[in-house]
């Protein structure tokens, strides 16, 4: 039986994916190159220092590690000014709703993100109140595809992993899910998430039903 639901943020509850390409395509360019957007699905649940790591990797350049700090802040400044003005509105189709149905069946959800900024979005978008945990950037040491982020998730909500589904964006957060011996619904596209039990467009095509025949 499934007790429990822990989401990703970026992607599929609001559409900050958009803003961190934006971001650090911005910091990219400046630097003098450019990442695809094939690369970019890389980055997606790979935490900020990671995925800095791995823009100067593809470019072939190096930083000190004082260097990769300035840019890591330069980028989550910009990134931090987009999300300041979300509203309420910006929530994916189906998110909020879906967020209710599964509250209204019983069954217990929490937050499993590598953001630092997943308060400042979920307060903006007035979604704080719809999780019973929040597990983000700022409680893990090891970020996705490690099952840290989602274990402390179920851990948190008192349920065995196996109860748990995780619906997720990210390649890396479908292995993460995996490695933490949880179901999964990738919200995407079925060619890149083609490890999740499930994968659907987005919230909206859910109901809490198709959970019990992952
Ligand atoms: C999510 C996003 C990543 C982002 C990471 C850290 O997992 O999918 O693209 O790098 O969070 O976000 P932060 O807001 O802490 O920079
Ligand atoms: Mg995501």
């Amino acid at each position: 039986d499934i007790k429990a639901c822990l989401f990703d943020l970026d992607g599929v509850i609001v559409d900050t994916a958009v803003y961190h390409y934006r971001a650090w395509k911005r910091l990219a360019n400046e630097l003098g190159f450019d990442f695809t957007e094939e690369e970019n699905e890389k980055l997606k649940g790979v935490s900020r220092v990671r995925s800095l790591e791995l823009i100067l990797e593809w470019a072939g350049i190096t930083k000190t590690e004082e260097e990769r700090a300035e840019l890591a802040a330069r980028k989550n400044s910009w990134y931090v000014d987009m999300i300041s003005s979300m509203q309420p509105e910006e929530v994916l189709p189906g998110a909020r709703e879906f967020l209710e149905e599964v509250r209204a069946a019983g069954m217990k959800t929490a937050l499993g993100s590598a953001s630092k900024n997943s308060g400042l979005i979920l307060e903006r978008t007035g979604l704080l109140s719809l999780f019973d945990a929040i597990v983000d950037g700022n409680s893990v040491t090891a970020s996705k595809p490690d099952p840290q982020v989602f274990l402390k998730g179920a851990e948190a909500l008192n349920t065995a992993p196996h109860q748990c589904v995780v619906f997720e964006d990210a390649v890396a957060g479908i292995e993460a899910a995996k490695a933490g011996g949880m179901k999964v619904v990738g919200v995407g596209s079925p060619e890149i998430l083609h490890d999740a039990d499930l994968v659907v467009k987005g919230l909206y095509e859910l109901s809490t039903d198709l959970l019990y025949h992952l």
